[in-house]
């Protein structure tokens, strides 16, 4: 795919965005607070897809704003990149309750959006956050130990997979391999 002008994907990504914020494709609209779409620069270099906002990221509408995004902004830094630099999105725009994981059909009611804002950003280089996120777009079962730090491709662009931030958390040896 050829990359649209920055004025059209700005342009193509605000609409999208207006249409998650109504939407109501899925039972999570009816517990959310607000959607999370995405954060960051829609000409980046980088994108990266997490799984789904937790609760600090219900309340303020932005992707990995609490105590994971704390820790995705120190690794970014740790290469020199701010977070604004980044595309940051999720699998699923709205809250799972009791931040349990999304449910198949919440994923495919949402999947759509996701992969619009991955054709539309066009990055060199998409990062998979996590065991959800790397299952949805890679459609496989592998256990995510096995896909960590494998090159893969997503909707023709260089795909690697890497743990979530959230594991680093429970599991602070992770963070070296990251
Ligand atoms: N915050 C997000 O936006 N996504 C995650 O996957 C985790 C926290």
């Amino acid at each position: 795919l050829a990359r649209r002008p920055a004025a059209e994907v700005v342009a193509a990504l605000t609409a999208l965005a207006e249409k998650v914020s109504g939407c109501r494709e899925c039972k999570l609209c009816t517990t959310r607070n607000l959607t999370v779409f995405a954060s960051g620069d829609s000409q980046a270099r980088l994108m990266l897809v997490g799984e789904g906002p937790g609760a600090e990221e219900d309340k303020q509408g932005l992707p990995f704003v609490g105590a994971a995004g704390e820790l995705l902004n120190k690794i970014l830094a740790a290469i020199g990149l701010a977070r604004d630099e980044v595309y940051v999105a999720n699998i699923v725009k709205c809250r799972p309750p009791g931040n349990r994981d999304p449910e198949p059909d919440e994923v495919v009611a949402c999947r759509g959006f996701l992969e619009r804002q991955i054709d539309l950003v066009q990055p060199r280089v998409l990062v998979v956050l996590g065991r959800i996120a790397a299952h949805t777009l890679l459609g496989n079962d592998t256990p995510i130990s096995k896909m960590r730090g494998k090159w893969y491709e997503i909707r023709g662009l260089p795909a690697m997979v890497t743990f979530h931030p959230a594991a680093l958390l429970r599991n602070p040896a992770l963070k070296r391999s990251v």
